[in-house]
């Protein structure tokens, strides 16, 4: 695809087809992701996690399901997303991971050197996966709130479901597959970024 098309059709999918993505378009993700600029090339620092089992996925949901104990709660966690995924206020426990059949967790080696370049690295690995799958037409949406309320809600953590190396802590996802609805070119739907120019 063009690359201004991708841009363009780059979009977070919130409803995919059960069906898996081939083992192709996975290492097609798994490229882009090694592609991904990095800071001080630490890219050791850095660990991608394949979750292919729907069961593992609802389990790391248990957080958020414990965390999200209203409507209320659900508006303040999830914020707009809620208005773009009907049904979610009203459902006691949804799938974070909509369906997904894929998710890629980008894990970060836990560290105090340059505090916050974690989250900027995995942010970037995320990013070039999300776009490589925009170029295959396969949908995908960052994964961040089943994680964040595994942070916020300890004793419902089941970081230990991803057999991460140890040391390394689960930061950013990336669910993926066939969207139900096939990706087009969108309008952002949003104001434009403020902007200051100098001089
Ligand atoms: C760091 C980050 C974390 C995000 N986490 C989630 C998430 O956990 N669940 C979700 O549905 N969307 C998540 N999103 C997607 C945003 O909600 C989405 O990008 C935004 O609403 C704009 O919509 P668009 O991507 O369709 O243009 C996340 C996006 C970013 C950049």
């Amino acid at each position: 695809m063009d690359f201004s098309k991708v841009l363009q059709c780059r979009q977070s999918t919130r409803h995919f087809l059960p069906e898996q993505i081939s083992r192709e378009q996975l290492e097609k993700l798994l490229d882009a992701a090694n592609r991904a600029p990095v800071g001080s090339a630490l890219y050791r620092d850095i660990h991608l996690t394949v979750v292919q089992d729907r069961q593992l996925l609802l389990q790391l949901c248990e957080a958020a399901w414990n965390r999200f104990s209203s409507a209320e709660k659900v508006r303040e966690v999830a914020g707009e997303v809620v208005k773009k995924t009907p049904g979610m206020e009203k459902e006691r426990k949804p799938d974070l991971f909509y369906g997904a059949p894929t998710v890629i967790f980008v894990s970060h080696r836990k560290q105090t050197l340059q505090p916050g370049i974690q989250w900027a690295n995995v942010t970037s690995v995320v990013n070039q996966m999300h776009l490589a799958a925009a170029d295959m037409g396969l949908g995908s949406c960052y994964m961040w709130g089943a994680l964040e309320s595994m942070r916020m809600l300890p004793e419902w953590d089941h970081t230990e479901l991803l057999q991460l190396p140890e040391d390394f802590e689960p930061l950013l996802g990336l669910a993926v597959g066939y969207p139900a609805e096939e990706l087009r070119p969108k309008e952002t739907a949003h104001d434009p970024l403020s902007v200051n120019f100098i001089p």
